[in-house]
């Protein structure tokens, strides 16, 4: 099955996609406290979440960029049905190659839930930290181990030790660029069972509705894997936290 399609149906029923709750969302949108017209990238922007919400609020102007052609349909309806005369652009690209073309310096840059993209969470501070104006703000949401993997997790996951780190690491990780932590949000737990069983919730919806859809017994395997795995070892080996740095 086509892999941004299925992460398409899966996130059908999140508002984020992250393990963020939006009220927590909403919080972290009410520290930056941005100037009207500051300009915002978000690279791998999902849904457009983060971005119309800090156009609301803020009346930014923004850019984001995400691989998904699902997403990017997605953001950009939604921009359209909730700010459509907001200054919001998102671009369909990959977010290396997009972020190797940025020109200019931004107010605040994020990238939230997908340091794969850099090469993991300290390259992706690393990349983020050119972006940024000075004084300016990076918000990036990143995993963290509660405790040491066990080897039967990583294999069933496909998961490697080595990509991610603790959470004192993650958030001092900054340091190497100049950068000072400022504030952290740290999932719950029932958190992450809102991030992960929503998946579930909308696989099942999906197959209810459209059972002839030749995707759907691929669909439910994979989701069925996932959940077993997340059971069984990652809801009590991985948390989810997201780091809000200042730039020097
Ligand atoms: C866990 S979701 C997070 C989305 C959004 N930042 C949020 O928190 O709601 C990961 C996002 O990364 C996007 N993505 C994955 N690989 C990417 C790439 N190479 N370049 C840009 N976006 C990518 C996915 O399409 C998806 O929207």
């Amino acid at each position: 099955m086509d892999k941004w399609r299925f992460y398409d149906i899966i996130h059908q029923k999140h508002v984020c996609y992250n393990p963020m709750l939006p009220a927590n969302l909403d919080r972290l949108l009410s520290m930056v406290e941005l100037k009207p017209g500051s300009s915002v990238v978000d690279i791998a922007c999902g849904n457009a979440e983060l971005l119309i919400r800090l156009a609301e609020a803020y009346e930014v102007k923004g850019m984001g960029v995400d691989v998904s052609p699902y997403f990017v349909a997605k953001a950009r309806s939604a921009i359209e049905a909730r700010c459509p005369s907001a200054d919001l652009q998102i671009v369909e690209q990959e977010g290396k190659a997009f972020t190797a073309e940025l020109a200019g310096r931004f107010d605040l840059v994020s990238c939230i839930g997908a340091s794969w993209i850099f090469g993991g969470h300290s390259n992706t501070l690393k990349a983020l930290t050119k972006l940024v104006e000075p004084g300016g703000l990076i918000i990036v949401g990143e995993p963290f181990w509660i405790k040491e993997p066990a080897d039967d997790y990583l294999e069933a996951s496909g998961i490697k030790r080595n990509d991610f780190s603790t959470h004192y690491d993650n958030a001092t990780a900054g340091k190497a660029f100049g950068l000072t932590l400022v504030y952290t949000f740290v999932s719950t737990p029932n958190d992450w069972d809102m991030y992960e069983g929503l998946q579930w919730f909308a696989a099942d919806a999906f197959a209810v509705a459209n059972p002839d859809d030749p995707d759907v017994p691929k669909l439910l395997e994979r989701v069925a894997k996932e959940k077993e795995v997340y059971l069984k070892w990652g809801r009590d080996t991985l948390n989810w936290a997201i780091y809000l740095f200042r730039a020097p």
